[in-house]
């Protein structure tokens, strides 16, 4: 069968990969692609903004499964669309996708389904707003309704901090008009994170193997927020108790919700969790595949990805008891490497060298994010522009293994971090800051 794939990141490089690899499976496209998924599938030039077109392409190749990377167009539609038309297409409706697209929707839900989450106040209006921030503790976090890219997250150590977080959301619009309409305040939780990402389909949950993943841009967390500068899978820190109290407490709760509102949810429902010491709490729920997060899990799936999300599309994947899936035993490090500037401005056209000599080394996949091909020459593209990730007997040779890798690659104005896996490797405080 054919599969499309949409999206041009890393984690559409590694959809595309593991897809590619299922005897099922005839062709993937990816569309748009990047220089990574030209190599695994066959990319198609068309956005993912473009519904119309892409509906178009699929009808006229035969595709048979279409399988949405990241979130915009799940929040604009693309699934209904898509099932409109008859369809057959991986992700959640655009009313169940709000779970990651609104932080509102997302914090009402868990009140309801009786999640555990980080105090709030929902404000329409920067007056309240500001009155509540003066009388608050700190540290807390305001973040805007809408989506942002990431950006809409303003963790705020003192009022004046947080006065101006709400100017920027409700007043300037930064993030936009929309996304900035509503705002929700929350208190600041010490912990640490964790990736727990779910393939969802009715009532049935499928978890994945849990994953960490490093925001900041810098080594020790320094820096600013990033869409992830790398990951790890396993993480130790989720052990099976733990992992069955997120199932118990958070996904069936928020699954079971979603059903009750007859907007059941289909696709990833990816937990992003903070381990206090209270216990588990939700920072925030995404309704995707986590990138970087993908890269080592995917790197560690034995089972055939074609048949679990086709499963999901179809209403069987209780035939995929969680215990059947099946997984390589040894750990998986991602290691990003980003274009000097990155989160913020950068350049692009970057041409990276010793992508070969990388990829003859055993057990590493170099996953493309922000790359393209010009004159027959691989060249940077984007923000992030490598995912290079390593199997290994422990974790700290995956570790070994995956900057082993980065070490052969090289572009100019290329920068990563050396710390990725250390949270797993290195005794740590028993609280460290939520990022
Ligand atoms: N790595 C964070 C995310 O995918 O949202």
């Amino acid at each position: 069968m054919k599969i499309l794939v949409l999206g041009k990141g890393g984690r559409e490089h590694a959809l595309v990969w593991k897809l590619a690899q299922s005897p099922r499976v005839e062709r993937v496209f990816c569309a748009p692609g990047n220089a990574g998924t030209a190599l695994d599938g066959v990319n198609v030039p068309i956005e993912t903004y473009d519904f119309d077109g892409l509906m178009r392409f699929v009808k006229k190749e035969g595709v048979r499964l279409t399988v949405v990377g990241p979130e915009e167009p799940l929040a604009n539609g693309i699934v209904d669309a898509f099932q409109k038309e008859g369809l057959r297409i991986f992700g959640p409706s655009k009313v169940a996708a709000q779970l990651e697209a609104s932080k509102v929707f997302a914090k009402k839900l868990m009140r309801d389904a009786d999640v555990s989450t980080a105090e709030f106040r929902i404000f329409d209006h920067p007056d309240p707003a500001r009155h509540y921030v003066e009388t608050r503790e700190y540290p807390v976090v305001v973040k805007a309704d809408g989506l942002a890219a990431g950006k809409g997250v303003i963790v705020c150590s003192t009022t004046q901090e947080a006065l101006a977080a709400v100017e920027r959301i409700m007043v300037k619009e930064e993030f936009g008009r929309a996304a900035g309409r509503q705002i929700v305040i929350e208190k600041r939780l010490e912990g640490e994170e964790l990736s727990v990402l779910a393939l969802v389909s009715g009532r049935a949950i499928v978890t994945l193997a849990p994953a960490q993943d490093y925001k900041r841009a810098f080594d020790n967390d320094a820096g600013a927020n990033t869409g992830g500068m790398g990951a790890y899978s396993p993480a130790p820190l989720a052990t099976p108790d733990l992992l069955a109290e997120i199932e118990s407490k958070a996904l069936v709760p928020i699954v079971h919700a979603l059903k009750r509102r007859r907007t059941p949810f289909r696709g990833v429902l990816y937990a992003g969790v903070l381990v206090t010491n209270q216990g588990p709490r939700i920072l925030e729920f995404n309704c995707r595949f986590g990138d970087p997060e993908t890269q080592p899990v995917l790197m560690r799936l034995k089972t055939d990805l074609c048949d679990l999300l086709e499963a999901a599309v179809e209403d069987r994947l209780d035939d995929f008891a969680e215990e059947t899936l099946q997984w390589d035993p040894r750990p998986a490090v991602c290691v990003v490497m980003a274009s000097q500037g990155y989160p913020g401005n950068y350049h692009k056209g970057k041409v990276i060298k010793g992508l070969d000599e990388a990829a003859k080394l055993p057990d590493v996949k170099v996953f493309h994010a922000g790359t393209k091909e010009s004159a027959g020459m691989t060249v940077t593209d984007g923000g992030r522009v490598l995912g290079v990730t390593a199997l290994g007997d422990t974790l700290a040779d995956a570790k070994r293994r995956a900057y082993e890798a980065v070490a052969k690659i090289s572009f100019q104005g290329a920068f990563w971090r050396s710390d990725i896996a250390d949270k797993a490797l290195t005794p740590k405080p028993a609280n460290t800051p939520q990022q």
